[in-house]
């Protein structure tokens, strides 16, 4: 039977502070088998930790395995420890924790989401909605059983990583490479008369930093590497669909979640779910261009904290822009939405009298729907991505928040500005900036040459 067999609640021992700390999901696998589940429980128990509820039923893979569900209360450091204790017993097959684990810590402002402030908190904003082997019945590789075993492979490569782990380095079977050169070929004859000018201008770059070639699989650790330089993003792996709030969440750290599997050699020309060819051809070249990487920051930090309503929102407006969007280049239509850029007939179809392209508008845009399995319905062009930025910015006032928000490019935080004491002290740092242009200034008043005539000196000199 593959549903839920029995629900419990239960209470096995409190901590006494427990609850003002926080609640996380656990999901994990054990064999079917007397006093296994006993021998998982007494873990909580021993640890002093409070279960909330807990349900289990037949893996979906394996009929002589348990898929066991628990909440309960504890805080960060009990759950990594938690996690750690239940992959060290016999009976527990696999514990699931980028997939399932959700810390709801008590909030700095009453009534807001608990939300990450630094950039290591994403460890805890890994919410896949789809994992690893488990497709779905109309996925091209849910018949092949070696394409599922891969697939667990990059799921765990992802859900094993950490902040601060260079990414690991993929043996990519001929397969895959053969799946990649047929996608590349594709697309890069389309790229000249269909990409906006921003993404032609780093394809060279990624070819000659990232090894970018239709027979070779560029590794996303070299990848990341690259961004961190040209506009400070990096790379995170995730094993498949993150939550919106969660996806949202990296990017206003400057952290894109990608994929590193490839999809089914079937259909090198159809995917279902983004994979690491839609990754490296549609998202990459734009993110190491400064005012797109501003562009989807803004998107991500405007999203923290925010409720389930306005996340929704951004979420469709992302879809619009980031995923499919278009800008005006030279009079004519360009590209810039990574889903059409990794998509050979819709970045054809956008691009024709047939598609309907309406400007972007955020308080529009929002409320579109969203389409996954054929083209869009309609495309959202903008003039620039500053004016994208520009728009969005206006449109982020709008969603009512009890506070603002201040990234920190130094320490990758944000502070909350909820009380006039963070906010004065944002006010000291923008005055110190203030005074470094003052002086900037003074000091290209006093030197003619570094006024903008040193051109002219240069020339005079050259000649
Ligand atoms: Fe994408």
């Amino acid at each position: 039977m593959d549903k839920i067999t029995h629900t419990s609640k239960c209470e096995q021992g409190s901590n006494g502070s427990a609850s003002e700390q926080g609640r996380a999901t656990i999901v994990f696998s054990l064999k079917n088998q007397i006093g296994g589940l006993a021998n998982a429980l007494k873990v909580f128990q021993e640890k002093h930790v409070n279960l909330v509820h807990i349900e289990s039923r037949k893996s979906r893979q394996n009929n002589s395995e348990l898929e066991i569900f628990v909440d309960c209360d504890c805080d960060r450091r009990q759950l990594k420890m938690l996690t750690q204790l239940l992959r060290k017993q016999t009976d527990i097959v696999e514990v699931f924790p980028a997939r399932v684990i959700q810390v709801l810590v008590i909030p700095d402002v009453p009534g807001v989401p608990w939300f990450p402030k630094k950039i290591s908190d994403l460890d805890f904003c890994n919410q896949v909605l789809m994992y690893g082997s488990e497709l779905d019945a109309d996925h091209p590789g849910f018949q092949d059983g070696v394409y599922r075993h891969r697939r667990k492979y990059f799921a765990d490569l992802a859900s094993n990583y950490k902040h601060g782990d260079p990414i690991p380095r993929v043996e990519f079977t001929a397969s895959e490479v053969q799946t990649w050169t047929q996608v590349y070929r594709e697309l890069n004859k389309l790229y000249p008369t269909h990409a906006c000018r921003e993404y032609l201008k780093n394809i060279p770059l990624l070819v000659e930093r990232c090894h970018y070639r239709e027979d070779n699989i560029p590794q996303l650790e070299d990848v990341s590497r690259f961004l961190k330089e040209r506009t400070g993003f990096s790379i995170r792996p995730v094993a498949g669909y993150l939550s919106p709030r969660d996806f949202l969440a990296g990017l206003a750290f400057r952290v894109f979640y990608c994929t590193q599997y490839i999809r089914h050699a079937s259909d090198p020309f159809y995917t279902p779910e983004p994979d690491t060819c839609h990754e490296l051809l549609g998202h990459v070249p734009l993110l190491a261009e400064p005012s797109y990487a501003q562009f989807s920051q803004e998107l991500g930090l405007a999203s923290l904290g925010a409720s389930d309503d306005a996340v929704k929102k951004l979420a469709t407006c992302y879809f619009f822009t980031v995923e499919f969007g278009l800008c005006k280049q030279d009079g004519r239509l360009r590209v810039y939405g990574a889903g059409l850029l990794s998509s050979i007939s819709e970045l054809k179809h956008a691009l024709t009298d047939k598609a309907r392209v309406l400007p972007f508008d955020p308080a529009v845009t929002c409320s579109q729907e969203c389409i996954i399995t054929t083209f869009q319905d309609v495309y959202f062009a903008s003039e620039s991505f500053e004016e994208a930025k520009n728009k969005m910015r206006e449109f982020a006032k709008t969603i009512r928040r009890p506070f603002a928000i201040h990234y920190d490019p130094y320490t990758q935080s944000v502070e909350v500005l909820k009380d006039v004491g963070s906010v004065s002290n944002m006010v000291k740092d923008i005055r110190h900036e203030l005074d470094t242009v003052e002086d900037a200034l003074d000091r290209l008043d006093k030197c003619p040459r570094l006024r903008g005539e040193s051109k002219d000196v240069g020339g005079r000199i050259g000649a």
